[in-house]
């Protein structure tokens, strides 16, 4: 029993459960009313609009917490359209254009491989990562962003994980290597003395050499976007769960340190914690993801005692989720799960709306509060 289940009280689990009859309601509405849409964020509180992408890098959501409800009711219906969404993803194994193929095909073609164990989704998920792979810069040692040659972000930590699998089914020792320099260097160059983090670093592609820290969704090059502290926290997370390697799980309790630290008894930090009298509070999805993070660390240590206040923090982030400030639960006209999101204040898209991975990241949320006991390697 890890340390989410010890401390998770029978209140807890019920307003998990509640919120999790939400979600099926609003999925239901949206895979009925939208059967091809495959969105990014809310305008207004509704999934479809014509408003821009920015980057194609949320498809595999929606099929994600498809697959969360299916394994949670047993339910045919859910299960096939899980299935549904899924098959969507077919070809995208193959795009060179995007960081993000982690985020794509996790959360579908790995469950779906899990739960039936066909060579073909195993096959998927590894050219997944194997295409992921191809990004690496070899003179510098980072993978790049899908915005320029010499860019990489810290998002990119949630991708890495598919990689280190497609090297350990191919038992491919170039593509160990390849993850292991990335990691190794979004350490050195992007996580501050301090455990903040930078959302983008630059490159000079001539001699390799790290120019700056600098970012596009947070306020300042030298300040703390939220999101990015949680991908950090949770990727690195991961690499530790898939290496072992204890130069991972410092990391990840660097980032969990000031992620808790700077958001405090709020639970749910602002955008960016650097910025003066920003326009919103919140940005929730930031919060969702880190509570499945810090869920996943307190799954992974060793150390009974930190895991326990990792444990709490997240609970208590769960909770607070699910009042209706966040939860949409008494909001009938807004097509979305978690209120008070935000894609991209600078661009203006999706701003204080739901987005899908808040919605995806948050059921995971729940799912763990439920009793899932898996940790990212295990989906
Ligand atoms: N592109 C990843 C994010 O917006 O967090």
């Amino acid at each position: 029993m890890n340390a989410i289940q010890q401390l998770v009280t029978d209140e807890t689990k019920a307003i998990a459960a509640d919120a999790l009859k939400v979600a099926e309601q609003k999925l239901n509405s949206l895979i009925t009313n939208h059967p091809d849409l495959l969105p990014l964020y809310t305008k207004n509180g509704k999934w479809s609009h014509g408003d821009p992408a920015w980057t194609n890098w949320c498809e595999g959501f929606l099929g994600g917490q498809l697959w969360i409800l299916a394994e949670r009711t047993g339910e045919t219906s859910w299960r096939e359209a899980a299935e549904s969404y899924t098959r969507k993803l077919r070809g995208r194994e193959f795009d060179t254009e995007v960081h993000d193929l982690g985020f794509t095909f996790w959360p579908t073609w790995r469950r779906w491989y899990r739960l039936n164990g066909q060579v073909e989704a195993k096959d998927i998920v590894v050219q997944a990562g194997r295409t992921m792979g191809l990004r690496f810069n070899e003179r510098a040692g980072f993978l790049r962003s899908f915005l320029a040659e010499d860019s990489t972000f810290i998002d990119i930590m949630m991708n890495v994980g598919i990689i280190q699998y497609a090297a350990e089914q191919d038992n491919d020792d170039n593509l160990r290597r390849v993850v292991e320099r990335h990691c190794m260097n979004t350490r050195k160059y992007m996580v501050r003395g301090d455990g903040s983090t930078s959302h983008e670093g630059i490159f000079d592609l001539e001699t390799g050499e790290f120019l700056r820290q600098t970012t596009q969704q947070g306020w300042r090059a030298d300040s703390s976007w939220a999101r990015g502290q949680a991908w950090a926290l949770y990727g690195f997370g991961t690499m530790y769960a898939f290496t072992k390697n204890p130069a991972y799980l410092e990391t990840t309790k660097l980032c969990a340190d000031f992620y808790i630290r700077s958001t405090g008894d709020r639970l749910v930090p602002p955008n960016d914690w650097d910025e003066p009298s920003p326009d919103l509070p919140f940005e929730s999805s930031a919060a969702a993801i880190a509570a499945s993070g810090l869920m996943q660390l307190a799954a992974i240590m060793d150390d009974a005692g930190q895991a326990e206040q990792y444990a709490a923090y997240a609970l208590d982030t769960v909770k607070r989720l699910c009042q209706p400030d966040f939860l949409a639960s008494e909001n009938a006209h807004w097509e979305g799960l978690l209120q008070q999101g935000s894609y991209h204040e600078t661009k203006s898209l999706g701003v204080n709306e739901s987005v899908m991975w808040g919605d995806y990241f948050f059921m995971e949320s729940l799912d763990k509060c439920l009793g899932a006991s898996w940790v990212t390697t295990d989906i």
